[in-house]
């Protein structure tokens, strides 16, 4: 009998070590480690021997609004509420709405040592003109484009694939059934203007008018979380400007869901105005409530760092 007490015990001590081991092995954080943070020959969110890096960037931050994250602390909820224009929106009751109509998943939870993920960046700006980078951003297998930039008419400059487009109420277009729209939420009315557009559609202005319908899968519609944007704000702009363009939040959400990430489209012109690709006059677009040059300077620190590859155009 105590022979099989021992047994016992020993069994006993086995089945935990092997639990431990099972729930040590498959947290995110010892994978990383052991295997590598992608399976790409270099992995953007790899931070180790990158104090630069480290600073700014969170592993832990979460890029998308869901039903679990929604809460917002009082912190967090004033800043967002400060950003632009106050509206009289009833944030619990719309976030309500929002994943009773949307997707309320994590969409990018498969990172890990087993994916390399590519994706190409693509800005409007005018040096994309002429730059003939049209098949090589559609050899990525992502395609993030940004708010009214057109590939009709510019695929030898641009390409034609549009996985993820992101946009904000003012900026949005019509958008073809397989790709994400992404809304960057800068304001509350902003989360209700996307409801009104796949239910009432009465939504018609915010401070400007804006498109009360658009075409776009109501299936594939992601919605970033206001933390988003205070964390690019205060970790990667250290407070430079009003608040992040729409460039730089896509740029660092392509950080956070990419392994390998190229950027185009990106850069001022020669008077430091926002040209874009597709306008004849480029004179027209200073860089309004951002830090354009400081957006910038990162942009050409993380391709120095090699952490993304920064193609300038022409
Ligand atoms: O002008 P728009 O905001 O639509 O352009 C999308 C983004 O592309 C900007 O938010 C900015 O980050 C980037 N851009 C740029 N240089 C330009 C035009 C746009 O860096 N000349």
């Amino acid at each position: 009998m105590p022979c099989s007490g021992a047994k016992r015990t020993r069994y006993i001590i086995l089945s935990v070590s092997v639990v431990i081991c099972v729930f040590i092995f498959s947290r995110p954080s010892v994978q990383r480690l052991l295997f590598g943070a992608c399976a790409c020959g270099q992995c953007v969110s790899d931070i180790a021997h990158d104090t630069w890096f480290q600073k700014r960037y969170d592993p832990y931050a979460q890029p998308l609004l869901t039903k679990k994250n929604c809460i917002l602390s009082n912190a967090l909820y004033w800043w967002w509420q400060k950003l632009q224009y106050k509206s009289r929106v009833n944030y619990n009751a719309v976030t309500e709405m929002l994943f009773g109509i949307f997707p309320n998943e994590e969409d990018y939870s498969d990172a890990g040592p087993g994916r390399c993920r590519t994706c190409a960046v693509v800005g409007n700006s005018g040096n994309l003109k002429g730059s003939h980078y049209g098949a090589l951003i559609d050899a990525h297998d992502l395609v993030i484009r940004i708010n009214k930039g057109p590939t009709e008419g510019f695929e030898r400059d641009v390409g034609s694939k549009t996985s993820h487009r992101i946009i904000y109420p003012e900026s949005a277009v019509d958008m073809d059934n397989s790709t994400h729209l992404v809304l960057i939420p800068f304001k509350t009315v902003d989360l209700q203007w996307l409801i009104s557009v796949f239910t009432t559609k009465h939504i018609d202005r915010t401070y400007v008018p804006v498109k009360p319908s658009i075409k776009a899968n109501r299936d594939k519609v992601m919605i970033l979380h206001p933390g988003f944007l205070k964390y690019i704000q205060e970790r990667w702009l250290q407070k430079h400007g009003r608040y992040p363009s729409t460039g730089f939040i896509t740029l660092i959400f392509a950080l956070h869901i990419c392994d390998q990430v190229s950027v185009f489209g990106f850069g001022a012109d020669e008077n430091g105005n926002w040209h874009h690709y597709f306008e004849q006059n480029k004179h027209h677009h200073n860089t309004g409530n951002h830090g354009g040059s400081y957006e910038y300077s990162i942009a050409l620190k993380l391709h120095e760092k090699k952490r993304i590859h920064l193609y300038k155009g022409w």
